[in-house]
């Protein structure tokens, strides 16, 4: 009797149509490296603790890895009407070992080993997510040092507010992507745990050890309640909005690249190897990857809302629903992986336009809070300086006129005591230099910010070729 003949209990198989809508295995093939991996380690304590005899367990392990040289070669076939990757595996096996193949099962459900199957999948996920975004944190600090002479408008509201230098503004996604590495980090903590030895929720009658495979397999331990361990996606809802935070982030960064890159800023030019073109207007470079950086965050947030409104009310412990959990994860790894290296391509390649810069600086009131400050340093108080400051902006903007053009009538009349070099002596560089707290924009205080970056990047990178 084959491992994947009918169960007695059934008088009749599924219809064609029952099985296509229940089978995972369309979606969860990539998991069987895992599977395997797994398996073996389950064996290895069937053998441990005497449950199958130590030549089962030779035999078992050679056909699993037999099985999993014949998946890496993309001669394995997915065969639906053995339902999920769990089911396909077992059947091969029972295709290359015989029935001995059917003691692989025991003491284990479909529930703790799926389970399982994600954790390890994950895990190896995780590192390699960490890897790329490290990669783009890395491209975002080299800009920082190559953009270090830059100066651009600082905007809240997206008007132009203060000058502040571009390394500045990179270094803000810097932290941004620090947040998301920490993170992943704190994740990775509660990943480490091995559901298996739950069985199907209660726990097994054989003399399992759940320690032995958790070790075996690399987890620091196991987790602490059967019914919890195959109904909980925890790890996977917290992977998914890890990455919708991180979506998130890069939507912003795409979307100041976009904006960024339009003929009216003209700050940035794409590269053309991450940029296309129009099919219809010959004149158009558009700016795709940044556009989709802006976009995936569509479907990183989709993926996360629909595992959470499929965990939603489920009772303890398995429900099928929770099989819905592998294509919402599977895409967002998927979308991550393609756009973090996209992104720090188009990163490392993007030019910075000196010129439409210095030349977008001098004209804009971005110095206002600094004139606002010199008629403080004479006594006026702030609210005062401010309003006098807003008169005089009002009236150079009704007559397209930038500060250097003010009249010596309006200086006495708005800024009295004010000279004219002392606002010439105003530059975006000074303005800029003046801002010296740790946290602020001064080049010394962003020379000090990228300093310590790099050292954590060094270490984290030191973490990650170290990793277990
Ligand atoms: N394919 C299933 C899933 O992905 C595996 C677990 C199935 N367990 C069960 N009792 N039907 O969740």
């Amino acid at each position: 009797m084959s491992s994947q003949a009918r169960n007695p209990r059934f008088q009749k198989g599924q219809t064609e149509s029952s099985k296509a809508f229940t089978a995972s295995v369309s979606f969860d093939w990539r998991l069987l490296p895992y599977d395997i991996q797994g398996s073996k380690a389950h064996s290895a304590m069937l053998v441990h603790q005497g449950v199958i005899s130590a030549e089962e367990g030779e035999l078992i392990a050679q056909g699993l890895d037999q099985i999993l040289a014949r998946w890496q070669a993309g001669e394995l076939e997915p065969r639906l009407d053995w339902e999920d990757v769990h089911m396909n595996v077992e059947g091969q096996l029972f295709a290359q070992i015989g029935p001995i193949a059917g003691k692989l099962h025991t003491a284990r459900s479909r529930n703790d080993q799926v389970s399982l199957d994600m954790h390890l999948y994950m895990r190896a996920v995780g590192w390699d997510l960490t890897a790329k975004t490290l990669g783009l944190l890395s491209a975002l600090i080299h800009r920082a040092e190559n953009d270090f002479d830059v100066i651009v408008p600082g905007y809240t509201h997206l008007q132009a507010a203060q000058p502040v230098l571009l390394a500045h503004h990179w270094m803000a996604y810097v932290a941004m992507l620090e947040r998301d590495l920490s993170r992943i980090d704190d994740w990775r903590e509660r990943l480490d745990a091995s559901p298996l030895g739950a069985g199907a929720l209660a726990g097994t009658p054989y003399p399992t050890e759940p320690e032995y495979t958790a070790q075996l397999l690399g987890f620091s331990g196991v987790y602490h309640n059967s019914l919890d361990a195959v109904s909980d996606r925890d790890f996977l809802l917290e992977f998914l909005s890890w990455s919708a935070i991180l979506g998130m982030h890069l939507s912003r960064l795409g979307e100041e690249l976009v904006l960024w890159s339009s003929q009216e800023f003209g700050y940035v030019h794409m590269d053309d190897a991450y940029a296309t073109g129009s099919s219809m207007m010959p004149q158009k470079k558009n700016p795709d990857v940044a556009e989709l950086m802006r976009g995936k965050a569509g479907r990183l947030n989709g993926n996360l809302m629909t595992l959470l409104t499929v965990m939603k009310g489920l009772p303890l412990a398995y429900d099928s629903d929770m099989q819905e959990d592998k294509e919402a994860v599977f895409d967002t790894v998927d979308t991550l992986s393609g756009l973090l290296p996209v992104a720090q391509g188009m990163l490392e390649t993007l030019s910075v336009d000196r010129r439409r810069i210095g030349a977008r600086l001098g004209q804009d009131y971005t110095r206002a809070t600094d004139i606002a400050d010199l008629l403080v340093k004479q006594g006026m108080p702030f609210r005062q300086a401010y309003h006098q400051v807003g008169g005089v902006v009002g009236r150079l903007e009704s007559t397209g006129r930038s500060f250097d053009a003010i009249s010596d009538q309006e200086l006495a009349e708005y800024l009295p005591g004010i000279s004219r070099s002392d606002i010439e002596a105003l530059s975006p560089d000074q303005l800029v230099k003046a801002r010296g707290q740790s946290l602020g924009t001064a080049p010394d205080a962003v020379t000090g910010q990228i300093r310590a970056a790099k050292s954590r990047v060094h270490q984290r990178m030191e973490a990650l070729a170290s990793r277990p």
